[in-house]
């Protein structure tokens, strides 16, 4: 039985849950898995619907697995990095320079001249002022982040182009634009207004204000004798990840796009969707410790705010569970009314309250799905628990062990 949100892809793991849950060992009290169908069905609808040559740079952060990026580049697509680690782990799962674009707002001397280095790789400069840091002779491509000051719907934690925002230089800031625009050689506009936007209108306006920048800058240029010219908008990514099986708000917003991208025909489009590429290829699964007691038992399960940091710090929408068997069979009625308990020493480490779910014993597993995305990357150190081994489901519906249980070093 599934609760919450609906599985928004057609792979189910339902018959490989026995083989998975066979292979755990008796230290696994929990496993996490990605499934690389789904992953590459949002892949390949993202290289269907957006004009061809675009280049999608899936955003590390939502899942840094090492193997899970490697998939990324086999299937052709490119890695967007928000640190120097994450620069450094692209590289090492196979990336050239040419398939990063490093975004981090606060990088070093140092960390600018190695990326400047790196023939082909996307940098964004986050502030005017960081354009000062910038050798004179650069191989990466430069571009220059624009903050567009606005209100997409995402939630506040996500939202970044407000304007207060850290990110990025406010598009009101035109003139100091142009003028920087003669001194560095900026190539790429890049702009991500937030997280789970929902109001995709206000978005494209935007996307149109930074094509018409890309412009701008160029026509200044071109006034001033200046043959450098913006060939690359990087329009971030943002997308919540969605429940229909036919992904309608992506294939909406990428028609705009290409409308609109249609009459700016000399700019190569990048996008960097994270949430939306991986949420629905990822699952959890967590043996069921012990059962509580009254009206409304806890089940205690291995997986808490350490996996689910901003499911259970900034709760928004709800876990999908399904109860199985101690041989991974599914589990079905009678329900029973349960809280679903993490492992983390704090009052509020509850992963559900009060849901129905079929009668649970210790020794049960508990699948939670559609969870590929801002968990394994996000994994919190409180309470010093060990990081699941993680295992992968390949195109053939084979499963392979992708990394080992990881204790916490200090
Ligand atoms: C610069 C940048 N690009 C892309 C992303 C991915 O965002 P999302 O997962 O909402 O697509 C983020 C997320 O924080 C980001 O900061």
């Amino acid at each position: 039985m599934i609760t919450g949100i609906r599985l928004n892809h057609s792979y189910s793991i339902n018959n490989s849950l026995p083989q998975i849950i066979a292979a755990a060992g008796s230290e696994d009290t929990a496993l996490l898995i990605t499934d690389v169908r789904a992953l590459k069905q949002q892949l390949d609808l993202l290289a269907q619907v957006f004009p061809e040559g675009t280049r999608h740079a899936v955003a590390i952060k939502t899942n840094p697995h090492k193997q899970v990026l490697a998939t990324i580049l086999a299937h052709g697509f490119d890695l967007e990095a928000a640190s120097i680690e994450e620069v450094d782990l692209a590289l090492s799962a196979g990336a050239t320079p040419k398939q990063i674009v490093f975004d981090s707002p606060v990088k070093t001397r140092n960390e600018i001249e190695q990326c400047s280095s790196y023939p082909g790789m996307q940098i964004n400069a986050n502030m005017l002022s960081e354009l000062q840091r910038y050798p004179t002779s650069l191989n990466c491509q430069l571009g220059l982040r624009i903050n567009p000051g606005i209100d997409t719907g995402a939630p506040e934690m996500y939202a970044v182009s407000t304007d207060e925002s850290k990110f990025g230089v406010p598009l009101a800031a035109e003139a100091d634009i142009l003028a920087a625009c003669l001194k560095h050689p900026i190539t790429a506009l890049h702009m991500h207004s937030g997280s789970q936007m929902s109001d995709l209108a206000v978005q494209l306006k935007a996307i149109r204000r930074l094509f018409e920048l890309a412009e701008a800058i160029d026509a200044h240029r071109a006034s001033h004798n200046n043959d450098w010219r913006i060939n690359t908008i990087n329009i971030g990514g943002g997308l919540p990840a969605e429940p229909e099986l036919e992904q309608p708000m992506m294939r909406s917003y990428a028609a705009q796009v290409t409308e609109l991208a249609a009459n700016y025909p000399s700019h190569l489009l990048r996008t960097e969707f994270g949430q939306w590429t991986h949420r629905a290829a990822g699952y959890a699964l967590t043996r069921v410790e012990y059962v509580g007691e009254g009206s409304v038992p806890n089940i205690f399960v291995h997986l808490g705010a350490d996996l689910f940091t901003r499911h259970v710090y900034a709760p928004a929408a709800p876990l999908a569970f399904k109860v199985l068997n101690p041989d991974g069979s599914e589990k079905s009625g009678p329900d029973q009314r349960y809280n679903v308990a993490g492992p983390l020493c704090f009052a509020g480490d509850y992963l559900a309250r009060d849901i129905e779910l079929p009668l649970i014993n210790e020794g049960d597993w508990l699948l939670i799905s559609n969870v590929g995305a801002n968990t394994y990357g996000l994994w919190s150190r409180h309470c010093t628990r060990t990081i699941p081994k993680v295992l992968g489901i390949d195109l053939s519906g084979s499963i392979s062990q992708w990394s080992d249980r990881q204790r916490i070093a200090y």
